[in-house]
């Protein structure tokens, strides 16, 4: 069968480090899943008032959640947790009450950011949010990227460095994904 993977990044920079992550992972994919980035940077800010007529940007990202096997999370860190426009997101995807779009889909959580713990306080964070929306999240391995020179070849894939790292970290993510999915 065929696994449809909903990425989530956590920047809306042009030229953001976890997006191109998260360009790269994809790459690293079997042939039967297949990635797709959702926006996000379209959304409304939550608010309770619109549950029952949500913005068209809502919808769809709910659609499109629901539509996918899994959902991967690739972000920032900032000031020390996981970025406003992430959690406007999960925020805006997770309501009315009972009809959230992320309970049950199986998650990765990945992050690269300039800082020595790359985004393991963020990580953590986001961990606590996704528990809550009832998202079975891949624990281990934890994966903590520090952006620095060779990180990225000049085409976008994984340097040598952190290739085969990365790739047993999908083939986790991806098991996790296939384990979730009957
Ligand atoms: C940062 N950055 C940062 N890095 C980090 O490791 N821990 C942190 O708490 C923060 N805090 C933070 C706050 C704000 C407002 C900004 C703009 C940046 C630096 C961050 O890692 C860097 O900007 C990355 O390039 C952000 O990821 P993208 O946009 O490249 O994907």
């Amino acid at each position: 069968s065929h696994y449809r993977i909903a990425v989530v990044v956590g920047s809306l920079r042009k030229d953001s480090f976890n997006r191109k992550l998260a360009h790269a992972l994809a790459r690293m994919a079997p042939a039967d899943c297949e990635f797709h980035q959702v926006r996000i940077d379209d959304l409304p800010l939550y608010n309770q008032d619109d549950d029952g007529q949500q913005a068209e940007s809502v919808q769809r990202l709910k659609k499109e959640i629901a539509g996918s096997q899994g959902v991967l999370f690739v972000t920032a860190e900032y000031n020390r947790s996981i970025p406003g426009v992430l959690k406007n997101a999960l925020d805006n995807a997770s309501r009315p009450y009972g009809q959230s779009a992320w309970a049950g889909k199986p998650a990765g959580v990945i992050g690269v950011s300039i800082g020595a713990m790359g985004t393991a306080m963020a990580q953590q964070h986001l961990r606590n949010v996704l528990a809550y929306l009832d998202m079975p999240t891949l624990g281990q391995p934890e994966a903590f990227i520090h952006a620095k020179d060779g990180l990225f070849n000049e085409d976008g894939t994984i340097g040598e460095g952190s290739k085969d790292f990365l790739q047993r970290w999908m083939d986790r993510y991806i098991a996790w994904v296939k384990r979730h999915n009957g």
